[in-house]
């Protein structure tokens, strides 16, 4: 069965229909992806159709942020699929580049992001917020999008592409959007489908670990001990190994030791064959609101 949604490969093409729409007055969301959809990029779509007139998904499976060639060779590819799940949410254009569009033989230029990209998944996977900080700047200049959505998931990336997006004074607003959840707490990601049956059973222990980091904080007891006992209940869970538990400043990504303010406590470790991330929120008692 195909879909209705216009499908558009050249930056000319996509620029027809932007073009168009904004001569209009109509304004424009981006949604980046990189395929292999699930509900969570679905949310970011619901958001950009809530938010904005016209909606763009990029489907880009972007070389420059894989920094193992067989990782970048087994990602998911499954464009008629993700049309069919896209196709129910009206987005107005699926903008599905070449990666000679992308990247033609001449491409030499990188935009690196100091800071908030050191450290944590910047520090295990060496060029890849370069990669995507690069490829992210690429799809806000041939959209030319007045809103971008992404997914608070990657955390981490949301920082980057805020600072580069502010330090490079490109006028697009950057919408985070939460993470999308299954039942049992496992944060919805295309990696997810590198999982056998038992390693799916063991993946929640990674969020469940956080959230026990996240409560110690609020108790008023220290990150460093606080992630030090994630680490071993992640591992004590299955997972094979562990790149970090961490809990930063939530818009610096500055390390903390106690909670003042917003925080996010972050991990990344390993199962099988997946890498998987995830992060949860963290604020002190007289932060989180209520009637007291
Ligand atoms: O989050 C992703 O899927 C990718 O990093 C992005 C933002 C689409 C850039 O390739």
């Amino acid at each position: 069965m195909s879909s209705s949604i216009v499908t558009v490969r050249t930056i000319a093409d996509l620029r027809g229909h932007v073009t168009g729409w904004k001569r209009d007055g109509e304004s424009v969301g981006v949604v980046p992806t990189m395929g292999a959809l699930h509900a969570g990029h679905l949310a970011l779509v619901e958001a950009a159709k809530q938010r904005c007139d016209r909606v763009i998904v990029t489907l880009f499976v972007n070389p420059k942020q894989f920094e193992r060639a067989d990782d970048l060779a087994a990602y998911p590819r499954t464009e008629e699929a993700d049309r069919q799940q896209l196709a129910p949410y009206g987005p107005d254009v699926l903008y599905a580049p070449t990666g000679e569009t992308m990247y033609p033989q001449s491409f030499a230029t990188t935009i690196s992001v100091g800071g908030v990209s050191e450290g944590l998944c910047g520090a295990h996977r060496p060029g890849h917020f370069d990669g995507v900080a690069t490829v992210v700047t690429k799809l806000f200049m041939q959209t030319q999008a007045d809103v971008a959505f992404f997914g608070e998931k990657d955390y981490q990336q949301l920082q980057v592409i805020r600072r580069m997006t502010s330090d490079l004074d490109i006028p697009v607003e950057i919408v985070g959007v939460p993470t999308v959840r299954e039942a049992d707490g496992l944060a919805l990601s295309s990696r997810n489908a590198y999982l056998t049956a038992a390693e799916r059973g063991v993946a929640p222990a990674l969020n469940r670990a956080l959230c026990r980091v996240a409560e110690g904080l609020v108790e008023g007891q220290p990150a460093s001990k606080l992630t030090a006992d994630a680490i071993e209940e992640i591992r004590g869970a299955g997972f094979r190994d562990v790149d970090y538990v961490e809990v930063r400043e939530a818009g610096t990504l500055r390390p903390i030791e106690r909670l003042e303010g917003e925080a996010r406590v972050l991990g990344a470790a390993w199962l099988g064959k997946a890498r998987l991330i995830d992060n949860v929120p963290a604020f002190p008692r007289a932060a989180a609101g209520g009637n007291g």
